[in-house]
This record gives C-alpha cells, sequence and structure tokens, in this order.
C-alpha cells in the first residue's frame, strides 16, 4: 500500500533544485521499497519569473509566498532551503505550530536558534531534521545520533568548509591568497561575499550543531571565537607542506574531563594524518570514541545533488513518522552542562614560519622556557607554548603560528579529569 506525504518546500535555489531533481529520479524507487509518495504540491521562491534549471512536477504551484506553503493545510512537510536567518525562522515557527515536520540545510539559523526551535518542535510533536545543515552530503549527525549510541564519543575534528579548504589547498601548491580566493569564485566554490567561509564563522556554526549531537553540549560563537584563514601566506603553506605538515582549517571539539575544548583555526596536520589528505572541497569529519577509536567520514561538503540527498534522507524519515504517528524523535544529545575552554589557552607545540634567524628564536625560547627546532630556513617546531608565552612571542617576532595537530599538553588539566587524557591528532 502507498501512502502519499504532501510536502512544501521554500526556496528553488542550489538546494531546492537538486530535491526536486533527486525527487523526480527516485521517486519510483521510494514508492517501491518505502511505500511512500511524496507528492511536492507547492514551493515558495522569491522571484516567480526567474529562469530555473529544473521542471517543477505537473501540478506543483509555484508561489511568491512563504504563507501560501507553510499555511496550506494540506501540506504535511515542509522542506526549507532557502537560507537567511529571520524570514526563515518565521517560516519554521509557523509550520511547527500547524504541527508540520520541517526539514531545513540552513545551518546560521539551526547553530544561532536551533534549541528553540527543537524545544517547539518538540512541543508541538513534530520532528525537526538538519541533517544538510552540516557537511552537505555526509550524513554525520545521523551517524552520530544512530551508531554512538552504546559508545562514547570524546573527540570530533572536521574539515567542515569547502571554501577555505580549497583555498588552503590551492595556496599549499603556491596560488596567492586573492589567487586562490579569485579561482575559488569562478569557479562557485566561494560566495560574492566569502567572509563567513574564510573568518571560520561557518565552521564554527557546524561545529556548533557537531557539539550538541556529540556532547549535548551548546556552544556560542564569542567561546569558539573562530580563527580563519585571512592571515596566512601561501609561503607559509607552501613551507609546512615542503616540511611535512598540511594546514587546514579544523573544526575541533573534545571532551576532557568535566572540560569540553573546542577550537575553529587552522592547524599543521602531519601529512600522515588522514585529515591532512582531504583536499579541495572535500569535507571530512573524524569521529574519536571509546570503543571504535577513530572513525573517518569524507564526502561532499556542498553542491546541490549531495545536499539533496541528506535533505531527502531527513524527508523520508519524517514522512515515516507522520504515517505511522511516531513523533518527537531526539535527535541529539540530552543537554549537559560542561566547562568550555578554547585550546588554544593549553600550551601545545606550534610550527612557527616566518623571515627570523634561528638565533633570535633560541633567544626567546631560553627567555622564556620553551623549546625551539629549526626544521628548515624560517620555519621552526616550538614546543611548550603556552597563550602568554605565545602572545610574547607573536609581540616580538614576525612569525605566523599555527598548532600543530595532537600536541595539547593536558598536564595542566589532569588533576580535574576523569578520563585518561588522549591526544587526538586526527
Ligand atoms: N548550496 C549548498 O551546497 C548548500 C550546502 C549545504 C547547506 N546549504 C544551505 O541550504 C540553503 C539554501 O542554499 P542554496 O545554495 O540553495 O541557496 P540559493 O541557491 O541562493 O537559493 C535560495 C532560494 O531561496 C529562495 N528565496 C530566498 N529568499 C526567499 C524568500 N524570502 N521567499 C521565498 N523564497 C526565497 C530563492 O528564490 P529565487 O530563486 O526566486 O531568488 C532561491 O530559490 C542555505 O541555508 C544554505 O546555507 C547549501
Amino acid at each position: 500500500m502507498t501512502t502519499t506525504i504532501e510536502v512544501g518546500m521554500l526556496g528553488l535555489g542550489t538546494v531546492g533544485s537538486g530535491v526536486v531533481e533527486r525527487l523526480t529520479r527516485s521517486a519510483a524507487k521510494i514508492e517501491q521499497t518505502q511505500g511512500i509518495r511524496l507528492h511536492l504540491a507547492a514551493v515558495a521562491v522569491n522571484h516567480l519569473n526567474a529562469p530555473r534549471t529544473v521542471q517543477l512536477p505537473i501540478g506543483t504551484r509555484l508561489t511568491d509566498s512563504l504563507t501560501n506553503v507553510v499555511c496550506d493545510r494540506k501540506i504535511q512537510l515542509v522542506i526549507e532551503v532557502m537560507g537567511t536567518v529571520a524570514t526563515a525562522k518565521k517560516a519554521i515557527v509557523a509550520a511547527l505550530n500547524q504541527g508540520k515536520a520541517v526539514v531545513t540545510a540552513n545551518k546560521d539559523l539551526i547553530a544561532t536558534a536551533g534549541p528553540e526551535l527543537a524545544a517547539l518542535a518538540k512541543k508541538q510533536g513534530c520532528d525537526l531534521f538538519y541533517e544538510a545543515s552540516v557537511a552537505g552530503g555526509i550524513p554525520i549527525l545521523r551517524t552520530l545520533t544512530d551508531s554512538y549510541v552504546t559508545d562514547n564519543v570524546q573527540a570530533v575534528s572536521g574539515i567542515i568548509n569547502g571554501t577555505a579548504n580549497y583555498m588552503l589547498s590551492a595556496m599549499a601548491t603556491g596560488q596567492s591568497y586573492e589567487q586562490a580566493l579569485a579561482t575559488a569564485q569562478a569557479t562557485g566554490y566561494a560566495e560574492a561575499d566569502p567572509t563567513n567561509d574564510v573568518a571560520g564563522i561557518d565552521a564554527a556554526y557546524k561545529l556548533m550543531i557537531l557539539s550538541r549531537f556529540a556532547f549535548g553540549q551548546e556552544l556560542s560563537l564569542p567561546q569558539i571565537a573562530p580563527t580563519g584563514i585571512t592571515h596566512l601566506s601561501a609561503s607559509v603553506c607552501r613551507l609546512a607542506a615542503e616540511n611535512g605538515w598540511q594546514i587546514k582549517l579544523l573544526a575541533q571539539i573534545q571532551r576532557h574531563g568535566s572540560g569540553l575544548y573546542c577550537r575553529v583555526a587552522p592547524v599543521a596536520v602531519p601529512v600522515d594524518q588522514p585529515l591532512s589528505q582531504i583536499n579541495g572541497v572535500q569535507n571530512a569529519v573524524a569521529v574519536q570514541s571509546e570503543a571504535i577509536g577513530t572513525s573517518l567520514y569524507t564526502g561532499p561538503g556542498a553542491g546541490s545533488t549531495a545536499t539533496a540527498n541528506s535533505v531527502l534522507n531527513d524527508v523520508l524519515v519524517a514522512a515515516k513518522h507522520l504515517i505511522n504517528g511516531y513523533r518527537m524523535i531526539r535527535n541529539q544529545k540530552r543537554s549537559v552542562s560542561l566547562t568550555v575552554t578554547r585550546f588554544d589557552q593549553l600550551p601545545q607545540t606550534y610550527l612557527g614560519i616566518g623571515p627570523v634567524a634561528p638565533e633570535a628564536v633560541k633567544y626567546y625560547a631560553n627567555e622564556a622556557d620553551f623549546s625551539v627546532k629549526t626544521i628548515a630556513d624560517d620555519c621552526y617546531q616550538i614546543t611548550g607554548l603556552s597563550a602568554v608565552k605565545r602572545k610574547k612571542l607573536r609581540a616580538n617576532l614576525p612569525l605566523t603560528l599555527i598548532p600543530i595537530a595532537g600536541t595539547t599538553d593536558w598536564k595542566q588539566v589532569t588533576e580535574n579529569s576523569i578520563t585518561s587524557p588522549i591526544n587526538v591528532a586526527i
């Protein structure tokens, strides 16, 4: 027996078009294997007469009124793929208030208003899913929800901004920051205003969502205080690459005792570690857990088809719940309250790159009590650098200091720990 679910969609851009295409392609398979017919009743857009890359199914209503979709009594499930924060929030609130299930790809909204929307969804007994909001095509949120139930996640570390990763990969092969950004924009991998991507804000938003799923902990943007890639030069990336490290914009979160340590910043990843091999617009999320050890999930972090696939998987789960009358599934961990600290507050080993004579670095090493190893001309490995010493070194020498993955010195925090310290290089 086939049950029809009436679906409405807000947005018909990159992701929305992908949803229509995937829905059309997989309709027969979904009907055969799941017994569900997803009927796209209406789609809302901003510009009614703008040219479209996909053809809507016969009978699908195209409208420029969001209300026309979210207040349609027949529509049971709303897909929000239009972006924006305030407008999308208003539309999602309206849909949930009318008992509709909601699927969204909107990371900016979910990072900042996720708990509020989740509370409303719970109150209304509706599903609210947002798999596509983190790492596009990689089903990382559902994996964290379903596959780590009996396990204990210790750390999550990811390359979750394709634009920054594309630029860093290009800079490691010699392109300047400006060239890398221009190429990313010309190929559609960077937006006209790339601020959120290059400043680490987009990665921080996604880390906020990952933190809920991995640890049940809310994080704010000021707590993460992301460092982007704008201060990096091609020579820094190239020198690091020539000497055994790839610089990656890593988003990291790690449980340690009663504390949670987070970071969104460029990190030097040793070339023998899997994350160093994730290049271009690929995304990857490494999960360190008690039972499994390290598992790495890689795939396209954006793009029409891959992102739409994540959206559609959420749609199917919500559709099944609508049919079975089973809702209110917990789609993130029970909230906890851990002390949040940034990794950069702990001593660790840094890669120091810049036009500085070895004698000058050694002078400061003796004075401030840290050790230094010369790797190559203008390239140093500096061990045991605390936040205070780092500030002093930076104030006195023109070095770009990049933390080396997996070198945090946990000795200072072990007294409060209930778990043994691990250094998650990943
Ligand atoms: N692109 C990706 O690869 C990707 C990956 C993961 C997550 N996401 C997220 O998915 C969402 C959509 O991204 P996108 O790249 O598909 O955006 P997009 O290409 O810019 O498309 C946005 C769509 O929303 C419509 N829209 C915007 N404001 C509207 C309003 N007030 N009322 C009605 N329709 C409105 C636009 O209408 P018109 O076409 O008429 O202008 C357009 O069709 C965003 O939240 C984004 O962060 C995107």
